[in-house]
């Protein structure tokens, strides 16, 4: 049984594939298009999810949709009818796509792939929902989804029983978290829907002064979590723009432009939102655990990627243990989709392994064989070495040792936004200049943006104030109380002055409040990361390394070995690994481009 789920049409398109209710394959488009964050139908991916399943579009069972497209387009209607004659223009740019496309899904479908069958829908929230609840590790859970918007939801909360999910409350459009942070994610100068990421990540350099108006003037917080927006503060109903002129004044003056620098305010405000983020969502996670009475909780949609909100559910929240769905944004609900035809529409028993969800690590994209590989390299003469189970991890993490910057491309690419080892690019955590080498040298990007530790699972509480796996990267915790080192005065100076005082031992990996991204390993997971960390431990007494996704800033994570070496190439990066092959910098042939292709690149 062969069930196709897609996503697509507003951000992260997406396909996944379920073969007889296992997550067989599942990959986001913009690694096939190279165009970050791609919204259009995900022809790519379903091409990648038919391959690996040795099926044509004939051979599937069933096509399901992440999204009711007339709700949502009842719910722009009315957004409109609201605001007019404001927002016209904003309407009418949107209005040639839902007349073209998202009002005709089942059209588009069979037009792009031949799929001649029924196409089924869920709503977006279900969709998020599933992708939370079903591949998690338990049987029974509390579920929260948190996003900017579905149809109309922006939130929603319910139970997981066996096959069985019953959302019991939504929070409804324009009252949404997400898109309260994605207006301050615009207001300082990021890309709605790219930028989040950095606003979070600037958090730390600033202090929360601007929570209390936040709290006053721009949102109405109630017991439970629900949330209402003064909208007079907004411009997202009719406007091309999330924030209007009154928000700048309350914010002393008018958005920071992108690429400009990055001011106090800047990093007061991040810090602002952030801490109002953390309140709302840890009120929600008490009235959801108090309407469900649930020991576990499920997350998903995109706030639910806002790791330093999870870390403190972990932490100060009531339930157990959590978890968060690796693809959380939009991409995931093709596979929340798909889990969702299986289980609630075909009625499947759900069984489940204690103790292990059944995302398969998130390695569910394209990989490469060594013989395809050594084919590529030797079509294009690239000078290369190869490596044997024998000296394989032993040579890569020699490299790392000597403050080397590898690119690390090996098995299956992750599905979700996070580089899991498959797809990443590796450093020496101990080293103090990593970082900034890391953030200038290599991904092209704002130096103040910090870097994610990998760590051996067995050691994770050696390293960091954690007791459990993170095998996803979705977890913020403090690095280890022992191996933290005092700062001077947190006043004045400057981001470049400030990142430049040694934090802990592991210098790379410790952003500003001492706090680590975790990436947790275990051998079963990832066999060749696991022995490459635990072989760099064994030289180096460290079983911790930088991982960052294999990519410069505005590209997507690369994706093929050409994608891999062009990446290399372009950038300051020492070693290239794919699969079972080592590729040196100095050996390499100069690489030359036409255009600058940097330009090419969208800043997010
Ligand atoms: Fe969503």
């Amino acid at each position: 049984m062969n069930i196709l789920g897609i996503s697509c049409f507003y951000h992260d398109s997406a396909a996944c594939l379920v073969r007889d209710g296992v997550i067989f394959a599942a990959a986001q488009e913009e690694r096939f298009t190279r165009k970050k964050h791609d919204p259009r139908f995900p022809k790519n991916s379903i091409r990648y999810c038919l391959e690996e399943a040795g099926i044509t579009s004939k051979d599937l069972d069933h096509v399901v949709f992440y999204d009711k497209p007339f709700l949502t387009f009842e719910r722009l209607l009315m957004s409109y009818l609201t605001v007019a004659p404001k927002g016209l223009r904003s309407w009418l740019e949107a209005m040639p796509l839902w007349l073209g496309q998202k009002l005709h899904i089942p059209k588009v479908i069979q037009r792009e792939i031949g799929y001649e069958g029924d196409v089924l829908f869920t709503e977006h929230h279900e969709a998020h929902a599933a992708s939370a609840f079903y591949p998690s590790p338990f049987k029974e859970a509390a579920i929260l989804t948190i996003d900017g918007v579905g149809e109309w939801a922006t939130g929603s909360y319910g139970l997981g029983k066996g096959k069985d999910i019953t959302l019991l409350k939504e929070l409804h459009f324009p009252d949404s978290l997400g898109l309260l942070y994605s207006a301050f994610t615009y207001f300082t100068g990021f890309k709605v829907n790219f930028g989040e990421y950095k606003l979070m990540g600037l958090a730390p350099y600033g202090k929360p002064r601007y929570k209390d108006l936040i709290l006053s003037e721009l949102v109405d917080v109630k017991e439970d979590g629900s949330l209402r927006l003064n909208l007079s503060y907004f411009d997202f109903l009719g406007g091309l723009r999330m924030t209007n002129k009154r928000f700048a004044k309350l914010f002393g003056g008018p958005p920071r432009q992108p690429e400009t620098q990055i001011t106090d305010r800047e990093m007061d405000i991040a810090a602002s939102i952030q801490s109002v983020t953390e309140e709302i969502v840890l009120k929600m996670v008490h009235h959801v655990f108090k309407e469900t009475k649930q020991k576990y909780l499920c997350l998903a949609g995109g706030v639910a990627l806002n790791c330093v909100a999870n870390g403190r559910i972990l932490r100060e929240g009531p339930f157990e243990d959590i978890w968060i769905q690796p693809a959380a944004g939009d991409a995931g609900g093709s596979l929340g989709a798909a889990l969702s035809v299986w289980y609630r529409y075909l009625n499947h028993e759900r069984t489940i392994q204690e103790g292990q969800d059944s995302q398969m690590g998130s390695y569910l994209g394209p990989s490469f064989s060594n013989d395809a590989v050594e084919m590529f390299l030797e079509r294009n003469r690239y000078p290369y070495h190869k490596l044997n189970s024998g000296n394989r991890a032993q040579m890569i993490s020699q490299e790392i040792a000597a403050g080397n910057v590898v690119g690390y491309m090996a098995g299956r690419m992750e599905f979700g936004p996070r580089a899991l080892g498959a797809r990443s690019i590796l450093g020496d955590p101990r080293s103090e200049d990593m970082q900034s080498l890391m953030n200038l040298k290599i991904k092209y990007r704002e130096s103040f943006r910090p870097f994610a530790p990998t760590v051996l699972e067995e050691k994770v509480s050696e390293y960091f104030e954690m007791d459990r796996p993170s095998p996803y990267m979705l977890l913020v915790a403090e690095v280890k109380r022992e191996r933290c080192l005092p700062q001077p005065s947190q006043d004045g100076g400057g981001i470049l002055n400030r990142l430049k005082v040694k934090r802990s031992d592991i210098p790379a990996v410790t952003h500003l409040d001492y706090s680590a991204r975790i990436q947790t390993v275990k051998h079963e997971d990832k066999p060749d990361y696991h022995d490459l960390i635990s072989e760099f431990e064994r030289i180096t007494g460290c079983a911790a390394i930088v991982n960052t996704s294999f990519n410069v800033r505005g590209e997507p994570i690369v994706c093929t070995p050409e994608e891999a070496y062009r990446c290399f190439m372009r950038t300051e990066m020492d070693i290239l690994v794919i699969e079972d092959f080592i590729l040196y910098k100095r050996e390499q042939p100069p690489w030359k481009e036409d255009k600058e292709w940097r330009n090419e690149l969208i800043l997010d």
